[in-house]
């Protein structure tokens, strides 16, 4: 059992304040809605205890001085309450502080698992912390231990690996980094480990997410722009497993989809998100047995639940105050409300006056999010060093973003030892849109919620990386292969569409018809060809591997794309290793299949070449 995150001396402190306040002030604490939907005094006014900003829930202008001065008026009006209990601000630092322009943005956690680094990912959790930190911000939802069994999950890259013990490894990792010194360091930042649970063992076609006939009225969607309708995406398999249920025993549950929570909270985890998702028919948000019996019960939880955005929606679509109370009930604590915050609050009220739902649970809520709060030094610092701000995006954080990026990469296929490519050797041809495109290699979860192409915030292209180590006389760049000169070695760089969530669901996973026309051209203008697949995940290429020399998965590499030039170049080597089956085909792309993968967990090769110094 890990040790309750208080001394008695605090424990009593928080038993004081609960005793002194209001159902009113109660059920405040246990509200947090997104900041574009709280009006302004309303903090003070319902004394809420946390805001967040949901992907893309970003101030205009975008800039780290401008989160900050948000997010700290927020603090302000909660400072402004009778009993003066300080807020909690949430983001989705998923990859970095990703929402910010500015920010430093590392591979997402799938490249990752691909470098089974526990000190890396431990460094980029203490430098997202800081990052984090300088806007005043102290609660990331992150780390997802997601372990995806399906890959045409699209949040398959928000998994470390299929392997339970990496994952665990790896998320305790970045937690510890989220911590520093301590929690109660004005520095750390509330890791939230999610989804509870299974949310990646759902099966496809089961999720009842979206309802085509109300499109028009789902405000989340409406917030999801993607360069595709929403009516092409559902066509294309678009939430069909996100949010589904999974059909999975008990055991395997237990044995697959527990542990990284057991190890979350014995490393000291302090918040865990429900899981939009379903066990044997009945929504996570409502399961007394796996919220309360199980997280709190057995391993021993002494932290607070939230719930995901609009979550308890789901549990009675159309009854809400049902919603309110099963959720409640079985062991949610803090509601995330986005936008009907006040009707949230009247239900719950309600609830209890009509004793739906106890004090002696609103109570344990409550003092479930104040220990954390208090755990977090937020009462004696509630806001954090201004100073910091000159971190965002600083050299060193890009610096480890690209050692990030090299360790990452896993090298597939490689044939006539066309690798590491000669910096001093004749010009390269490269060629592909996505070579020179910032969003494309960032993927979702960065400045919106989708993500997309385009300069969406500052960093390093692909290309400007092989510029910079070969030199730009070197890199002879055609985005569309369409050149009559030959060159020895092509560089093309094809990207999945940035999507996140259900939007990414896919039926087929596979490359673009334009994208393989483009393969198609260069194949003919060049001796050797390197491709780099920037992917949330494994995509089916067999039948293209025979005209390929060199395969080189980057997975969503980030704002650093020099390190994926230096590992070409062979500044660095090729270390990273598959975090999951590679599936030969789109049979494969569901584990548990009797199909062989092309490529396993593991793999990974290494150039005879070795490194080129200098
Ligand atoms: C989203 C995601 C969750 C995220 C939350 C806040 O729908 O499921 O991972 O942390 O809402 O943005």
């Amino acid at each position: 059992m890990p040790p309750h995150p208080l001394p008695p001396s605090e424990q009593q402190f928080v038993t004081h304040l609960l005793a002194q306040m209001t159902l009113e002030e109660k059920i405040g604490q246990m509200t947090q809605p997104e900041k574009n939907s709280v009006k302004a005094g309303d903090v003070t006014r319902l004394a809420l205890g946390s805001v967040l900003s949901g992907g893309g829930g970003n101030p205009d202008p975008n800039t780290p001085a401008s989160w900050r001065a948000m997010v700290s008026t927020f603090q302000d009006e909660a400072l402004a309450t009778r009993l003066k209990i300080p807020l909690i601000y949430g983001v989705d630092a998923v990859h970095g502080h990703n929402n910010v322009v500015g920010a430093t943005v590392y591979p997402h956690n799938i490249g990752l698992g691909a470098t089974r680094d526990a000190d890396l990912v431990r460094r980029i959790g203490r430098a997202t912390a800081l990052e984090v930190a300088a806007t005043d911000v102290r609660w990331s939802f992150a780390p997802a231990v997601s372990i995806p069994q399906d890959l045409r999950w699209g949040r398959s890259y928000e998994g470390y690996s299929q392997d339970p013990g990496l994952v665990s490894e790896l998320a305790t990792a970045l937690i510890d980094g989220y911590r520093g010194d301590g929690w109660r360091s004005p520095t750390s930042v509330l890791p939230s480990v999610k989804h509870y649970v299974a949310d990646a063992a759902t099966t496809w076609g089961t999720s009842r997410r979206v309802d085509r006939t109300a499109l028009n009225s789902d405000r989340t969607l409406a917030t999801a722009q993607m360069g595709q309708s929403t009516v092409e995406l559902l066509d294309l398999g678009a939430w069909q497993i996100d949010q589904g249920n999974a059909e999975i025993d008990e055991e395997t549950l237990r044995a697959v989809h527990l542990p990284p929570y057991r190890a979350a909270i014995e490393a000291g985890a302090l918040n865990v998100m429900a899981s939009y998702s379903s066990w044997q028919g009945l929504k996570l948000h409502a399961h007394r047995y796996l919220l309360t019996d199980i997280l709190k019960g057995e391993l021993g939880f002494e932290g607070f639940v939230v719930s995901d955005w609009e979550g308890i929606d789901q549990i009675h679509p159309g009854d809400y105050a049902r919603c309110v109370v099963d959720a409640i009930n079985a062991g949610i604590d803090m509601v995330m409300v986005p936008f009907d915050y006040e009707r949230f609050i009247a239900c719950l009220q309600a609830a209890v006056h009509a004793g739906r739902v106890s004090t002696e649970r609103i109570d344990d809520a409550v003092r479930r999010i104040l220990s954390a709060k208090v755990a977090l030094g937020l009462f004696e610092h509630p806001h954090t060093d201004q100073d910091l701000l000159n971190l965002v995006g600083s050299a060193p954080h890009r610096e480890l973003a690209r050692e990030a990026v090299a360790k990452s990469l896993v090298l597939l296929r490689h044939e006539g030892e066309v690798l590491p490519l000669d910096p001093r050797g004749p010009a390269v041809l490269v060629a592909g849109p996505d070579a020179d495109d910032i969003g494309a290699q960032c993927g979702g979860w960065t400045i919106s919620w989708m993500g997309g192409r385009g300069p969406t915030t500052p960093g390093t292209t692909i290309l400007e990386g092989l510029r910079a180590v070969a030199g730009a006389e070197r890199v002879h760049y055609c985005p569309d292969g369409r050149t009559e000169q030959c060159f020895p070695v092509a560089v093309v760089v094809v990207a999945e569409d940035p999507y996140a969530e259900g939007m990414g669901d896919r039926e087929r996973l596979t490359l673009s018809p334009e994208q393989l026309a483009l393969l198609k051209r260069v194949r003919e203008r060049c001796e050797r060809l390197v491709v780099v697949l920037v992917s949330g995940r494994p995509l089916v290429v067999t039948p293209h591997l025979p005209e390929w020399d060199a395969l080189v998965a980057a997975w969503l590499p980030g704002t650093e794309g020099q390190g994926v030039a230096e590992v070409l170049f062979g500044q660095r080597p090729f270390t990273g290793r598959l975090p999951f089956d590679w599936p030969r085909t789109h049979a494969g792309l569901r584990r548990g299949g009797d199909e062989r993968p092309l490529f396993r967990l593991g793999d990974g090769l290494v150039p005879a070449g070795g490194l080129v110094v200098g």
